[in-house]
């Protein structure tokens, strides 16, 4: 009875299986799983003249084509246009609102230009904020407004900066992360370019404007950060046309002198948008993902064209890539550097081994050149102790013949003298 009572119990028992792996290593796919699931919030406030190059610029960075209208230079005063997209890039989705300002630096009289966009800034901050204030909160759907970037588009005067870009930039610069750019950075040349940049940040600095600064602090961003800084402000070219370099088709500006196209460098920015001063718009880290062409510029004569001199920066394409990629490549560099230490290590021991064989060649050659050296020591002293030899056994012989005759000589006298 006993045993059939185990037997039902044992039947009883569940066997589970493993739904996956069990252990801490697997927090960062769990993190990388959720925000995929969430998806990203970016909004980005585009500042500049009307006809600067903004649609342009973000079509180019997000490789899609949104659509803006032209807007007219007779506006009485500036406004803000918000859109948003639902992009969606693999399995990122990304929900990004584009800010543009409409009739910027339109009006005779400037002196209020910045005026609609620190309203609307601040409009979105007390949006956030009666958000929070709500004693039923619901931050995790909250269609979060706030302005992460905002791209300042500088007109490529080659002088320096207008009144209006100062005077908009010092109002914002408290309130939003300013990235400046100077736009159409194609009608520029290489040296002008180099100067007008220089000109900008000195203006920049001594009118006490902060701009945004790629985050130094972070061990392993600061390298790209560092690189990114130093090109500030951006030198941006925008094109929807496509041109064929090669045989590839390609993002380009065709001019009657050549092509103009950008080089792509990749760059993290983690949360790099919520400056720590500014009222923190989501609790979580929000990874992005930049592809933002700077830094070596190419220009690509076509066939038959002139070749310009002239020298371009590029941001290109804005492009949002997975956490869990961003994890994968994370993974694969440090493989990749085990592998290289281990390279190193067996290289290191071959050399180690290689120097210990050269060292025991050297060793052996030496003895076998003493063995030689005594071999030949023995040689000559038996040929010599052979000539000793072969003199005493001719003496040896030369006095038997020499004893043989006195003893015949003394025989001969012997009988001589007994005869007589
Ligand atoms: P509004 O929205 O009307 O204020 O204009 P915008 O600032 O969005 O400018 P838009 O992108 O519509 O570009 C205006 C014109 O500039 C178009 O003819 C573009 O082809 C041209 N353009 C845009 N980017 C560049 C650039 O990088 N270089 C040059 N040379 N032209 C550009």
């Amino acid at each position: 009875a006993t045993d059939d009572a185990r037997g039902g119990k044992r039947e009883s028992i569940r066997s589970l299986t493993m739904c996956g792996h069990v252990g801490f290593e697997s927090l960062p796919d769990q993190l990388v799983n959720r925000s995929i699931q969430q998806g990203f919030c970016f909004n980005i406030l585009c500042v500049g003249e009307t006809g600067i190059g903004k649609s342009t610029l973000i079509n180019t960075l997000f490789n899609t084509n949104f659509e803006e209208h032209e807007c007219s230079h007779f506006c009485p005063d500036v406004k803000l246009k918000a859109q948003t997209y639902e992009l969606q890039e693999s399995n990122v989705r990304l929900k990004l609102t584009i800010v543009n300002t409409v009739g910027f630096g339109d009006q005779v009289n400037k002196e209020e230009s910045y005026q609609p966009i620190v309203d609307y800034i601040n409009a979105q901050f007390e949006a956030y904020l009666q958000e929070e204030l709500k004693i039923k909160r619901s931050l995790f759907n909250y269609h979060d407004s706030c302005i992460h970037v905002c791209l300042y588009f500088i007109t490529p005067t080659g002088h320096s900066l207008k009144t209006l870009d100062l005077l908009t930039m010092k109002n914002l610069d408290s309130k939003v992360n300013i990235i400046p750019v100077i736009a159409k950075a194609d009608t520029i040349s290489k040296s002008e370019l180099q100067t007008f940049k220089v000109k900008l940040m000195s203006e920049l600095v001594s009118n006490g404007v902060q701009i945004y600064q790629f985050p130094a602090d972070d061990e392993t961003i600061a390298k790209i950060s560092a690189t990114m800084n130093e090109h500030l402000p951006f030198a941006v070219v925008g094109s929807m046309d496509e041109v064929k370099v090669g045989n590839k088709m390609v993002k380009a500006r065709q001019y009657p002198w050549g092509i103009v196209q950008g080089k792509r460098v990749v760059l993290l920015w983690a949360d790099g948008f919520l400056s720590p001063s500014l009222p923190t718009c989501k609790a979580e880290y929000q990874w992005l993902f930049f592809r933002i062409a700077v830094g070596n510029r190419e220009l690509e004569a076509s066939p038959g064209s002139v070749t310009s001199s002239r020298y371009f920066t590029n941001v290109k394409s804005l492009h949002f890539t997975s956490l869990q990629e961003t994890y994968e490549a994370k993974r694969h560099e440090f493989h990749g550097e085990r592998q290289r230490k281990e390279e190193e290590m067996k290289q290191m021991f071959v050399q180690r081994v290689k120097e210990k064989e050269a060292i025991l060649k050297e060793a052996e050659r030496e003895l076998q050149a003493k063995f030689e050296h005594l071999k030949r020591i023995h040689q000559e002293e038996r040929i010599k102790l052979e000539e000793k030899r072969r003199v005493l056994e001719e003496e040896i012989i030369a006095f038997s013949k020499k004893k043989a005759a006195s003893d015949i000589l003394q025989n001969q006298s012997f009988l001589a003298s007994g005869i007589g």
